[in-house]
């Protein structure tokens, strides 16, 4: 607390601390700085904070070869639309595909999910989803395993019992669409309500990830969420919000 208790004056010393450490945060590795560590990162599903997910994440865009060891923006939107209909999680299985470091499905197991399962195909990745559930006081039973969209079987998909599948950033790569519409319409068509987030990054991307989707699974319902009454809960940086758009997918 920087304020003196029982004087309601900021402390000159913890103010000047304060100022010290905020100049000499350390440059960026970019700017020559040492390489950036994975840091536990806390937030708040509600404004009175009573319920936090802390994740271990990288604080780079790719490490390691995969993008899945940072929380992307694109799930902050699924979260808060989520935060705002609990009902579309209570009491069901839920289902994340590409869990990245898992801040969507844990946040989902503190929602009021039955079950959560975190899938991804890379099994770094995966590691520290596992660790971040353990970071977390859940209050359903959430695990995570190994899903990869271009090699799974029909028996996974049926063990993972999923209701309700999410999917945050995952339609960015043009050469994941084919292997990613695959596993969504093995998942989708037992009956199973989707939803989905993603940054239009290359809109030709997105325009062909619906093609493919539209085609492969016939009759299903896309529907785009608006999102203009969701209250923001999380911090965006204003120069890197992208254009995040939030769907609805099933088969009426
Ligand atoms: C951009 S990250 C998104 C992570 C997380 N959903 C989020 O929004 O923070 C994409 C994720 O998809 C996973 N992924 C990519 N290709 C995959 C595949 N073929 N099978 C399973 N997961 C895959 C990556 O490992 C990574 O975790």
């Amino acid at each position: 607390m920087i304020e003196n208790e029982g004087i309601y004056e900021i402390s000159d010393d913890l103010l000047e601390l304060f100022t010290d450490l905020m100049m000499t945060v350390p440059k960026r590795p970019e700017a020559g700085g040492p390489p950036l560590k994975p840091c536990f990162k806390s937030y708040c599903l509600d404004r009175n904070c009573n319920k936090v997910v802390t994740v271990m994440e990288e604080q780079t865009t790719i490490s390691s070869g995969t993008t899945g060891l940072r929380t992307w923006e694109a799930s902050f939107w699924l979260a808060e639309y989520l935060i705002a209909h609990p009902d579309l999680l209570s009491g069901k299985n839920v289902i994340d595909i590409g869990c990245g470091v898992g801040f969507l499905g844990i946040s989902c197991a503190m929602l009021g999910a039955k079950k959560v399962v975190l899938t991804d195909g890379n099994t770094d990745v995966l590691t520290m989803a596992k660790e971040n559930i353990g970071y977390n006081s859940v209050t359903c039973p959430t695990t995570a395993s190994l899903l990869d969209w271009e090699n799974f079987t029909e028996e996974q998909i049926t063990a993972l019992e999923a209701e309700v599948l999410i999917l945050s950033d995952l339609t960015y790569d043009p050469t994941n669409i084919v292997p990613l519409v695959t596993v969504l319409k093995a998942i989708l068509v037992k009956g199973v309500s989707a939803y989905m987030s993603s940054a239009i990054r290359n809109p030709q991307t997105f325009v062909d990830f619906f093609a493919r989707i539209k085609g492969e699974c016939q009759g299903l319902e896309i529907q785009e969420i608006p999102l203009d009454s969701v209250e923001h809960l999380f911090f965006f940086d204003e120069d890197t919000v992208q254009t995040v758009k939030v769907f609805h997918l099933f088969f009426p």
